[in-house]
């Protein structure tokens, strides 16, 4: 069955409803997940799937492993460029990683985060950015941190055609603000406040919400209580669809894990295995073998040592 399989028998055909078959990034339209799919997912129950991707060949895993987001996150801030927290990444910075994702990325949806600082100050300036990301950078959806405070910047953002995924509860760009990186949503003023963000967003028209870092059944509320899917990371099982950092999941981020991730695989140990193996071989001559060398033809060997038997006798 293709990924899109079991949407398109209850929902009618996929391609009933398109009335261009221009293909969107060059092929086949049938594989394609764009933010319908999104919701079609949350009415079937149908978790969503969604890992960060910052380069071409994490793109290209996590697209042809059927991933159905790949998100540009400015988590690549730390975990790409090895700043200590998100604040500093900028929106060219951002942009040269969406551009490498882009084309590695077929199927997936393609979601860039607006790094801090590049839509807060002014919506003018946060339209002009978001379209940057889709015209420059090939992304299908823009991500906003922040609920309420939010959701007159990310209606404009949606007015000027660029679809808008939200992001509530452990905000990393408010890290500052939340005195670390903290769970949210633990007292009632507090859930509350959630539930009017999540709401704010809802109205707004995002095409999904992250729910970072919050108690499960404060995820579970406001799943059940938006039509927008819910993509949860630390927020436990009951959001529509889940996402981790590509990092945390095979272990290449170099210090504690969060509670919730799960690592299903240990790509540091793969790849210092694979360095000390290299060098013992180089400082051992073992590497490369004369297997793995190229060499010259019979004939231009004869020629050459003529050349330098030559050589050597006019020397002498
Ligand atoms: O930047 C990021 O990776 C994110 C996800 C964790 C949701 O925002």
């Amino acid at each position: 069955m293709t990924r899109t399989g079991s949407i398109r028998s209850v929902c009618g055909g996929a391609l009933e409803d398109t009335v261009s078959l221009t293909p969107i990034s060059g092929h086949s339209p049938s594989h394609k997940i764009t933010t319908s799919t999104l919701r079609e997912k949350k009415l079937l129950r149908e978790p969503i799937t969604c890992l960060t991707a910052y380069d071409y060949a994490t793109a290209r895993l996590v697209d042809e492993a059927g991933i159905d987001i790949a998100l540009v996150g400015d988590s690549l801030a730390m975990t790409m460029l090895g700043y200590e927290n998100t604040l500093s990444v900028t929106v060219d910075e951002m942009l040269h990683h969406v551009k490498a994702v882009r084309r590695g990325v077929k199927d997936a949806l393609l979601i860039a985060d607006m790094p801090y600082g590049s839509y807060q100050a002014d919506p003018n300036e946060a339209i002009h950015n978001a379209a940057r990301f889709v015209k420059e950078g090939g992304a299908e959806a823009v991500k906003i941190e922040g609920g309420e405070k939010r959701a007159d910047v990310i209606r404009r953002v949606i007015d000027a055609e660029i679809p808008v995924a939200g992001h509530i509860g452990l905000t990393p760009q408010s890290v500052n603000v939340m005195g670390g990186y903290k769970v949210q949503g633990k007292s009632l003023n507090a859930i509350e406040q959630l539930m009017r963000d999540a709401i704010a967003l809802d109205r707004a028209g995002v095409a999904c919400i992250y729910l970072e870092g919050i108690p499960r059944e404060v995820a579970a509320m406001i799943t059940a209580e938006v039509d927008t899917p819910t993509i949860g990371i630390g927020a436990g099982p009951d959001c529509d669809g889940q996402v981790l950092v590509f990092h945390d999941l095979v272990n290449l981020t170099f210090g504690h894990a969060a509670k919730f991730v799960r690592r299903y695989g240990d790509a540091a140990a793969l790849i210092t295995q694979s360095v000390l193996a290299f060098k013992a071989d180089v400082v051992s001559h073992q590497f490369p073998s004369d297997a793995e060398s190229y060499h010259l033809s019979k004939e231009t060997q004869a020629a050459l040592e003529t050349v330098l038997h030559r050589k050597h006798a006019m020397q002498r």
